[in-house]
């Protein structure tokens, strides 16, 4: 349950509330939303409403789905499909719910609709443009014709260069000590991964005191590490060493059950990415475990040495922490805001297929908050 209330949320995100009140009247707009429902939502989802719009709201993620906050949407207006843990059958059944609500825009974080959709082969003649948060989501689309124009907004330096790169490392780490009471001195920690949230989580790990060590399968991303002053290598080369191992690819069992077996006695595993299968978890939870901690799992391998699993291998920020503070958020949110905007206005007449969000949309989010 979080602490923080919607008022101090809204006080303390000026550049969502000027985004807010340069929307457009929305009234006919059916907007469906999935993201991660997390309280700093709130005043966007409140502003959304407030201009006309209805909106269908499932998350992107059912660990960091926070209940009281879908209680806050529900009292805002909008129809939300979710709860904390929703198992996967119940959330997909929302998604598909979503889409026979019959929305004229979608607004994602891992282009769910839009994959359940393209993937059936269905036809939705009613959407007239979307936009996409996450790099998974945009990973998702490569290869797909989707018939309607969806404005990426992940690759923009405001999003990636800010958010992706100095938030998730800071709340990822933040996490990991409220949780466990554990710093990183001492520690030697591998990050599976250098985009920019792995690029945060490295640098911050050094910051709060952790020897790094950086695992990334793209040659030039690797040698970048190495030029920021990290040792790398193999997550397979490198994992035996490691305290600590933190994902954040987007890809699938990145930290495989083969690596996992050969771990330290102690070893912690976390992911940051927005998969929860980043790491091979089918064959973890399938040994004697106990709960050490309400977000830590140790789990006895066949070598007889314990691994603690952070969270469930759920997001560690979102799940295991508050995430984002509402100050960096705000510039996140507020271009978001202006996304939307953008959807559901000029962005309609867009060709179909992925774009970028363009400049002149994004940068009205941009000026100092006074
Ligand atoms: N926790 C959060 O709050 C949060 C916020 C933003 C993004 N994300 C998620 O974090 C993930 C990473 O985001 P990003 O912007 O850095 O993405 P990115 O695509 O820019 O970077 C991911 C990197 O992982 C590497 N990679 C892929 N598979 C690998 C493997 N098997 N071993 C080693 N490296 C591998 C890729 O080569 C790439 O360089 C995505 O899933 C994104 O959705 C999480």
């Amino acid at each position: 349950m979080t602490e923080i209330t919607p008022a101090w949320a809204k006080a303390h995100m000026p550049r969502v509330a000027r985004a807010v009140e340069n929307l457009p009247d929305m009234t006919g707009i059916r907007l469906a939303m999935s993201m991660h429902l997390d309280m700093k939502m709130l005043p966007l989802v409140e502003g959304l409403a407030g201009r006309g719009a209805a909106l269908f709201i499932t998350t992107c993620n059912p660990a960091t789905v926070r209940n009281e906050v879908v209680d806050a949407m529900r009292a805002a207006g909008a129809r939300v499909d979710a709860f904390k843990d929703m198992p996967e059958d119940d959330w997909q059944r929302a998604i598909e719910n979503g889409i026979d609500w019959g929305p004229t825009h979608l607004c994602e974080m891992g282009s769910d609709y839009t994959h359940f959709l393209l993937s059936r082969g269905l036809e939705l003649p009613d959407v007239k443009a979307g936009l996409e948060a996450t790099g998974s989501g945009i990973n998702r689309l490569q290869g797909t014709l989707p018939p309607w124009p969806i404005f990426n907004w992940d690759d923009l330096p405001v999003k990636e260069g800010l958010h992706n790169r100095h938030m998730v490392g800071l709340t990822t780490w933040n996490a990991f000590f409220t949780r466990t009471l554990l710093s990183l001195h001492e520690k030697t920690v591998l990050v599976v991964g250098y985009g920019s949230v792995g690029q945060g989580l490295a640098a911050s790990a050094r910051a709060f005191g952790g020897t790094v060590m950086v695992a990334e399968i793209d040659p030039a991303r690797r040698l970048q590490a190495r030029y920021d002053g990290w040792r790398t290598g193999s997550v397979a080369e490198l994992a035996p060493e490691a305290d600590v191992i933190v994902t954040g690819t987007g890809g699938h069992h990145v930290v495989p059950f083969s690596v996992i077996e050969g771990l330290k006695d102690g070893c912690f595993l976390l992911n940051s990415g927005h998969r929860i299968d980043e790491i091979e978890l089918e064959p973890l939870l399938a040994l004697p475990v106990k709960q050490a901690l309400p977000a830590v799992t140790t789990h006895s391998l066949p070598s007889g040495n314990r691994v603690h699993l952070f969270v469930g291998g759920a997001m560690a920020n979102l799940t295991g922490g508050e995430g984002d503070s509402l100050n960096a958020f705000d510039m996140t949110l507020a271009v978001m805001a202006e996304g939307i905007g953008h959807i559901v206005g000029e962005g309609e007449k867009a060709a179909s297929g992925v774009h970028l969000l363009p400049r002149a949309v994004w940068e009205r989010a941009c000026p100092d908050p006074l």
